[in-house]
């Protein structure tokens, strides 16, 4: 691939309408909204939502935007029985609908109620609440591809993030430059010498396709300590014996990554920044709810290594782009170990053609 795509501001703007404008995006993991009357902020790709589970138990998305005015209603995620705009006070249900509106004999000739919030569409599955802004996209489920199954025994919505470890930052690379180093095994003898390469087997990777996703089989420390550790630390299930063995990595397109293992789940999402060398990512690493002993105590150190292991791949991320935004412009060659970067890459280039041709 051109090394063009990683600071064209024309090519950013392409990504933000072709891609992020017709994908599924998983905005928001289901934690935030576990229980009716909790509801939770979203400022992405300049869209500033409110995802929100209703007294009704129905999870819904919608612009954080007063229907009088257009004022953003909330800041932060919270909880209560509605959401009131704090200019003139209109008053919305977690449903959307419009409850209150003080004085409402001054607005004269107009329907109440077709002025609640307007639905952005959104499906909650896998842990976590998804929208799309795209009208005619597919149902959810078809474009996962199986995932969901496959994903089912870990209860991922069960898991919460352990203290302190669910962070956003703010990156000075373009959002794919941190997304391929966490899938790729090539950079691992480079930037991780001490930290990853040392249990990791050789060969580690296994890579299955589904549809315009990507797993990854990953042999970490197998046969060591980790099987016991493993049998004893992991609730849900039933996980089939590769489940148990190895730590399973899901490219799902295009821009989650999660790293799962019975005991425990690290989420990396990266969204495209204002200008094509800044990103913002978001880092969790989450524990089973409940999770006590060992089961507390190994999720909490896999913490701490992975928060180190993401601080190494930081500078080299940095240094990418660096190259990228100063260097010749070049066309990029994958090794075999980074495989899963070329699918990628064919899949996002398939969707920028897509939409143009549409
Ligand atoms: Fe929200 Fe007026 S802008 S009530």
């Amino acid at each position: 691939v051109s090394s063009e795509r990683y600071v064209d501001p024309a090519w950013a703007d392409g990504e933000r309408g072709r891609v992020f404008g017709q994908a599924w995006l998983a905005v928001c993991p289901v934690h935030r909204v576990a229980r009716p009357g909790q509801w939770a902020v979203v400022d992405e790709l300049g869209h500033a939502l409110i995802v929100a589970r209703g007294k009704d138990g129905v999870v819904r998305a919608f612009p954080n935007a007063c229907r009088h005015r257009g004022t953003r209603l909330t800041d932060a995620d919270g909880c209560g029985k509605s959401l009131k705009c704090p200019y003139h006070g209109w008053r919305f249900g977690l449903d959307g609908s419009l409850e209150h509106v003080p004085d409402e004999e001054g607005m004269g000739r107009w329907r109440k109620d077709r002025a609640g919030l307007k639905n952005v569409r959104c499906e909650e599955r896998m842990g976590f609440v998804w929208v799309t802004f795209a009208e005619d996209a597919p149902p959810l489920a078809d474009t996962l591809d199986g995932i969901d199954d496959e994903l089912a025994p870990y209860r991922l919505d069960e898991m919460v993030p352990i203290a302190g470890m669910d962070r956003v930052f703010d990156v000075a690379c373009n959002w794919k430059a941190l997304l391929e180093i966490s899938v790729e095994s090539y950079h691992l003898a480079s930037v991780h010498p001490y930290t990853v390469a040392p249990f990791v087997d050789d060969a580690p990777l296994h890579r299955t396709v589904r549809g315009d996703h990507q797993r990854l089989v990953v042999e970490v420390a197998d046969g060591r300590f980790r099987g016991p550790l493993d049998r004893l630390t992991s609730r849900g299930g039933p996980y089939s014996p590769e489940q148990m063995r190895a730590l399973h990595r899901y490219l799902i397109f295009p821009n989650l990554i999660l790293n799962v293992l019975p005991c425990h789940v690290t989420l990396y999402q990266v969204w495209p920044g204002e200008t094509p060398d800044r990103c913002r990512l978001r880092y969790a690493f989450m524990g089973r709810r409940g999770a006590k002993g060992l089961e507390w105590l190994r999720a909490r150190a896999s913490a701490v290594a992975s928060r180190l292991v993401l601080q190494e791949d930081m500078p080299a991320v940095r240094r990418f782009q660096s190259g990228a935004r100063l260097g010749p412009r070049t066309t990029h060659a994958f090794h075999a170990e980074e495989a899963a970067l070329a699918r990628y890459h064919a899949v996002l280039d398939r969707w920028m053609a897509d939409a143009q041709a549409t």
